[in-house]
């Protein structure tokens, strides 16, 4: 086994260097070793002082986050975290002064060890920061006591509860570095441990005292972080306990703070909050592996898009491509939609700017990357088309047919149909090989995910293509089979079925818009439809009745029926499931008219309104979700449990802390999200058939994520 930190004496400095690759995650013999060098540092007549780096690309990316799961009760952690709090005051009271040298990252526990030291210096493009709380934990190795006393309580405060990095320039404004070194890092940290060690200056963070008037100013910021943490992180509890870490370092001191720290972490880390968000960190890099397509398969790089289509859709795929860098065409049929189209665009860039996100000049840069056209001409030097016409199956066949001409045989015939077959499109194209589903979701300049749609014959390189490519973009690219509504929209018709349902059973719009978004969605299922358009939804279901078919099992609900024909197609039309001030407007209010459709498709249908429980509400509708989702990866079109909640984290924001609709059903139990479903069943209709996976599984006692979890 390589030394996970190797240790060297250079100009009369001990270089402690961690490597640990990929990231010099904090694994528990990366603390041991550390620990272990630096004492041996102290003791080396050589060495004057001691300097601390990481091999590779990064500094310290923090805590080994894998060994979070080994800790099983609060007092594991409590025991555990007391010895690394013992090993960072050993490393702080190194007699030698002790220099972090950071470039890449320093984050949680490796901002933590740096801030052990005595100093810290970085490169001017590293950051530093505490994201625990994204693992829904808090800084469980002194960062909420020793960040206070370094940058001050409101700037601890911020980085503990939000968790974003903060770039090296600004941490230095902060006083979290020392010196930010230009030239080569580990030359420039050697000279700074030797003017230190020269200096005789050694600083001990937990020393720094905190002033009587910032202790109040301190106890304030707590005070206001909290209020506004009630309105951001409702239903949450790390940014809470990150707050509460820092006040009573602020209280009671240093010693008695660290003591509440590790109290803390550990009630934070048992939580289903931290599982939740710990399974997501790993789920979203999961999704960039395809069994079938290895790790080395090439992935042609992307210097040139073009965009068919300059609607809502494509002209935010054009914006997504632009803010990435990348050129983009963007065609549409004539000059009137096409300007249509860069209108909105430049209205959307407007709005970015006026919040201070981007300047005139970089909006003038991105937009001069989109180029309008109605003609195929330079469609033979683009490496990529996303085709984003009318959902219609003829207009899109036609499209690729077109595309098959135009663009070379190696170009890639992306397209961004919601609900479509792709291998349609693939036959159309003549070379069925480049052609791939590129799913965006609305608005798809802001929202994350990209569903990359396999059909029959999408060669391999075109999907490693594609999933580096959504990392250029900003994206998650999750691969999907190519089934009706792939599976973001396939799981959502469930969602749909059961709130309108739920609607005509005696619930309200607003009722159950309310209990979606106290579950911690960001949007109910109605308020989406009225931004989304129920105009979109009703057409697919004309077209899927035309072929005989429909979007999810069981009763269909008229009700949106009845709002499509009624003109109300949501914000746009000023009228939907709300009534708006004006079209276009989202000031909302509810409307009698839907509780009179409901009713009276209730009577059509013979059901007895009934008032519904909040809990029924959520009940049913993750019910429906993972047991959907069951099936969505029994018949092979997500690859594992974790891309279904991948996607619903990015494409529909379920909640961060609820861990994805599968995650979510493994904490209630499959056992009673089985017996759910068969009640269901009972009360309302076969439809409710449980998924052959989920009966499995609960019958094994086991969960989406238990060991050979996957279908037989
Ligand atoms: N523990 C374990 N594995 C980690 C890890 C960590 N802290 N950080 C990254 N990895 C793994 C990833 O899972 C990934 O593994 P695979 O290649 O097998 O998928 C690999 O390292 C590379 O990571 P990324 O794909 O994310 O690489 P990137 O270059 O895109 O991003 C990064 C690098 C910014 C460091 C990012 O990995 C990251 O944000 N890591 C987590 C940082 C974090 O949350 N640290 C706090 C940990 S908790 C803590 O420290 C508590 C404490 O108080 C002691």
């Amino acid at each position: 086994m390589p030394d996970l930190v190797r240790y060297e004496v250079k100009d009369g400095v001990a270089v402690v260097t961690i490597d640990n690759p990929p990231v010099n995650a904090l694994s528990p013999n990366v603390w041991t070793e550390i620990d272990q060098a630096v004492q041996r540092a102290v003791a080396d007549p050589a060495a004057e002082a001691t300097v601390l780096i990481g091999a590779g690309t990064t500094f310290i990316a923090g805590a080994d986050i894998k060994v979070f799961d080994l800790l099983k009760t609060p007092q594991d952690s409590i025991a555990r975290s007391a010895g690394t709090h013992a090993l960072l005051r050993r490393m702080e009271d190194s007699t030698k002064p002790l220099v972090a040298a950071i470039h890449g990252n320093a984050l949680g526990g490796g901002l933590e060890v740096a801030q052990a030291c005595h100093f810290r210096v970085a490169t001017r493009d590293a950051k530093v920061g505490q994201p625990e709380v994204l693992l829904g934990i808090i800084p469980g190795a002194g960062g909420t006591q020793r960040l206070p006393r370094l940058a001050g309580a409101q700037m601890a405060l911020e980085m503990c509860t939000d968790g974003k990095p903060v770039a090296a320039p600004k941490a230095l404004a902060a006083g979290i570095i020392d010196r930010i070194v230009d030239g080569d890092l580990l030359s420039g940290a050697i000279a700074f441990a030797r003017e230190k060690a020269r200096a005789r200056e050694i600083r001990k963070v937990r020393d720094i005292p905190h002033a009587a008037d910032a202790v109040k100013a301190g106890l304030a910021a707590c005070e206001a972080t909290r209020a506004a943490l009630k309105k951001t992180a409702k239903g949450m509890q790390a940014p809470f306990a990150a707050v509460s870490a820092i006040e009573a370092g602020l209280k009671l001191g240093f010693d008695e703070g660290s003591v509440r720290e590790r109290e803390l972490f550990a009630e934070c880390v048992v939580s289903t909050e931290s599982k939740a968000l710990r399974h997501l960190f790993f789920a979203e890099r999961e999704v960039a592996k395809v069994p079938d397509v290895p790790k080395d398969t090439p992935a042609r790089e992307i210097k040139r898009a073009a965009v068919v289509g300059a609607g809502t859709m494509g002209g935010g795929i054009a914006m997504t491509y632009a803010n990435a860098g990348i050129p983009v065409l963007l065609k549409d049929v004539d000059d009137a939609a096409l300007q249509r189209g860069l209108a909105t665009i430049r209205r959307n860039y407007d709005v970015t700017m006026s919040k201070g996100k981007m300047t005139a000049e970089q909006v003038e840069k991105t937009m001069a990357l989109i180029t309008p056209t109605t003609s195929y001409d330079g469609f033979d030097q683009v490496d990529i088309v996303v085709e984003a016409v009318f959902e219609n199956m003829d207009l899109k066949k036609s499209t690729f047919a077109e595309l098959g001409k135009v663009t070379r045989p190696d170009c890639i015939l992306a397209s961004n149909s919601s609900t479509l077959d792709i291998d349609e499109f693939a036959k159309a194209s003549g070379r069925p090989a480049q052609v791939v589903g590129h799913h965006f979701f609305s608005p798809a300049n802001v929202m994350k995910l990209l569903e990359i749609v396999r059909g029959r014959e999408t060669s391999k390189d075109v999907i490693a293509t594609s999933l580096k490519l959504a990392k250029k973009l900003g994206k998650v690219g999750v691969v999907v089979g190519n089934c009706f509504g792939f599976v973001a929209n396939r799981m959502l018709a469930y969602y749909m079925r059961e709130a309108y349902l739920l609607l005509e059973e005696g619930a309200s719009v607003e009722q159950i818009d309310r209990v979606l978004t106290e579950f911690g969605l960001p949007v109910g299922p109605f308020g989406m439809q009225d931004i989304a358009g129920i105009d979109v939804g009703a057409r697919i279901r004309q077209y899927l009745a035309s072929i005989g078919k429909s979007r999810a099992e069981g009763p269909q609900s008229a009700v949106p029926d009845r709002l499509f024909e009624m003109g109300r197609y949501g914000q746009k039309t000023g009228a939907g499931w709300y009534k708006y001030d004006a079209p276009g407007s989202r000031n909302r209010t509810p409307d009698p008219l839907i509780e009179q459709l409901a009713e009276d498709e209730a009577r059509k249908r013979g059901i007895a309104r009934r008032p519904v429980a909040d809990d029924e509400i959520i009940a049913r509708i993750t019910t429906a979700l993972a047991n959907e989702g069951a099936r969505v990866i029994e018949d092979g079109y997500a690859t594992r449990a974790g891309d279904i909640d991948v996607i619903y984290v990015y494409g529909f924001g379920f909640p961060r802390h609820r861990g994805g609709p599968m995650f979510y059903a493994d904490t209630v139990g499959l056992d009673r999200v089985l017996a759910r479903v068969t009640d269901y069943r009972r009360r309302f209709g076969d439809y409710w058939a449980a998924a052959p996976l989920l009966e499995r599984l609960a019958a094994e006692g086991r969960g989406f994520y238990s060991e050979a979890a996957a279908p037989a």
